[in-house]
């Protein structure tokens, strides 16, 4: 079945708190400068962060160097979205089976995209999960050889940052993506995306393949900014680990009878 459930919820107050606060962990000295250049979203007192982002040791000894970067705007959604979209495991043909013009939604005539998706909680720290997909290219259904990429995407919190490490199936190159998704409003994100890679992806390259991506995470924007949210989705045995996913998700709100839970 296709995308399933979404949330059109109340929880708003409290999880733009909590991102509030893994956003200033970015800010602070731990991360160096071109991670993110936002400044601070609050002149109020600060809480120390719940947890910190994790250093990338590549970026940080200059072996992948900055790339680019993508301003998407402003995205009508739950910040939910993005993370229950990693474990819909079905709507990876139906949305994201077919190649696209980097940075376009022009379909490429003839070439498709297989994907084999997982999913799995990190095991020892309890706010980040991790997404994985293999994706290949197909010609007229037939796979091209050592086409596609592998990623390995970690997510830091309730879906406000993501990681992609690419492995590109040819050349052993890699790229890392940031994608963030910064809580605005209620049901409202400011989307952006971040790039580096090493040198023997050069930019042009790197830019095609993050292309690649935001041309397929266009695809499910019109889905997510008009879904409603389901407790107990109807799923099929084929279908991903939601319910997983939502239990993972569920630290992320505010307890019942907390102050953020009443402001929300
Ligand atoms: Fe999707």
């Amino acid at each position: 079945m296709g995308p399933v459930v979404s949330l059109r919820a109340t929880i708003q107050g409290g999880v733009i708190r909590l991102v509030a606060r893994a956003f200033r962990a970015c800010f602070r000295s731990q991360t160096p400068p071109g991670y993110h250049r936002h400044g601070p979203i609050s002149d109020g007192p600060t809480h120390e962060p719940p947890y910190r982002l994790e250093r990338v040791a590549a970026i940080d000894d200059g072996s992948l160097t900055w790339r680019g970067e993508h301003d998407a705007g402003l995205v009508q959604m739950h910040l939910l979205e993005f993370v229950e979209n990693s474990v819909d495991f079905q709507h990876f043909a139906a949305i994201h089976g077919r190649l696209r013009l980097p940075w376009t939604e022009i379909p490429v005539p003839g070439m498709t995209i297989h994907h084999e998706a997982t999913w799995r909680r990190d095991e020892t720290q309890k706010h980040v999960c991790w997404f994985g997909n293999e994706a290949t290219l197909e010609f007229r259904g037939k796979q091209i050889k050592r086409s596609g990429a592998h990623a390995d995407v970690r997510l830091d919190g309730p879906g406000s940052i993501i990681r992609f490490d690419f492995a590109l199936s040819r050349g052993r190159g890699r790229v890392v993506l940031y994608q963030n998704h910064t809580p605005v409003a209620p049901l409202t994100q400011h989307v952006r995306f971040r790039w580096f890679s090493g040198p023997n992806v050069p930019k042009p390259l790197a830019s095609f393949i993050v292309g690649n991506w935001v041309s397929q995470w266009r695809q499910d924007i019109g889905i997510w900014e008009r879904k409603i949210y389901r407790k107990n989705p109807m799923l099929t045995r084929g279908d991903g680990p939601i319910h997983q996913l939502r239990r993972w998700y569920a630290q992320f709100y505010p307890e019942r009878g907390s102050k953020d839970a009443r402001a929300s």
